[in-house]
């Protein structure tokens, strides 16, 4: 229970957003430096970088998945807000597949140092699915509210630091 309420962070601060923050950044810069490799700048150097790049996105991935899971079992079952909820998911488990697919075709790339044309078209894939389900996860907070206090008048102190006595 209390790893449970550890995953799920704070009020007004959820631990969720901030590992798709590491997934989204380290995802986005393992396709950008892929294409890049490919297409023939610094190939031998990018094809390390990339690869690397992606193992700490699966890395984040995974701590995105846990704490989504902790917010989504929350949701009721049937609601708009779940089915909006179940989508991102979908999308996101695939995302990430698409992108452990790509670490697995790119390990031999990483260590010839070329970038192989199956793991980029797997990254790009990856990273079409992963703003699509950006897009969907945005759609839980900012249309549904999932997560969000909306208290214009709490103290500035408290909004930052929930305490005792900060939001709930
Ligand atoms: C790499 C994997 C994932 C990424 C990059 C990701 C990304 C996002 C993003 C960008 C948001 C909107 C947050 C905001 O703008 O404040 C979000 C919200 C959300 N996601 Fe994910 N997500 C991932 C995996 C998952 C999974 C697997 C689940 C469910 C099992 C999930 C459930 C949720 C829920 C419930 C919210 C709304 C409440 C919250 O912030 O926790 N996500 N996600």
């Amino acid at each position: 229970m209390r790893l449970l309420s550890l995953l799920k962070g704070l009020p007004g601060h959820p631990l969720h957003p901030p590992m798709t923050d590491g997934a989204i950044g380290a995802y986005t810069a393992a396709t950008v430096l892929a294409a890049v490799g490919a297409a023939g700048i610094a190939e031998q150097e990018l094809a390390k970088g990339w690869w690397l790049a992606l193992i700490i996105g699966l890395g984040f991935g995974a701590l995105a998945a846990v704490t989504g899971l902790v917010d989504w079992l929350s949701i009721t079952r049937g609601t708009p807000l779940w089915r909006t909820a179940t989508t991102h998911l979908i999308v996101m488990v695939v995302a990430n597949l698409l992108f452990g697919l790509a670490a697995i075709l790119g390990h031999a790339g990483y260590v010839d140092g070329e970038v192989g044309t199956a793991a980029l078209v797997l990254a790009v894939c990856g990273f079409v699915a992963l703003t699509v389900g950006g897009w969907i996860g945005g759609s839980i907070v900012y249309v549904h509210g999932m997560r969000v206090l909306e208290l214009p008048e709490e103290p500035a102190t408290s909004a930052i630091l929930p305490g005792e006595k900060g939001p709930s």
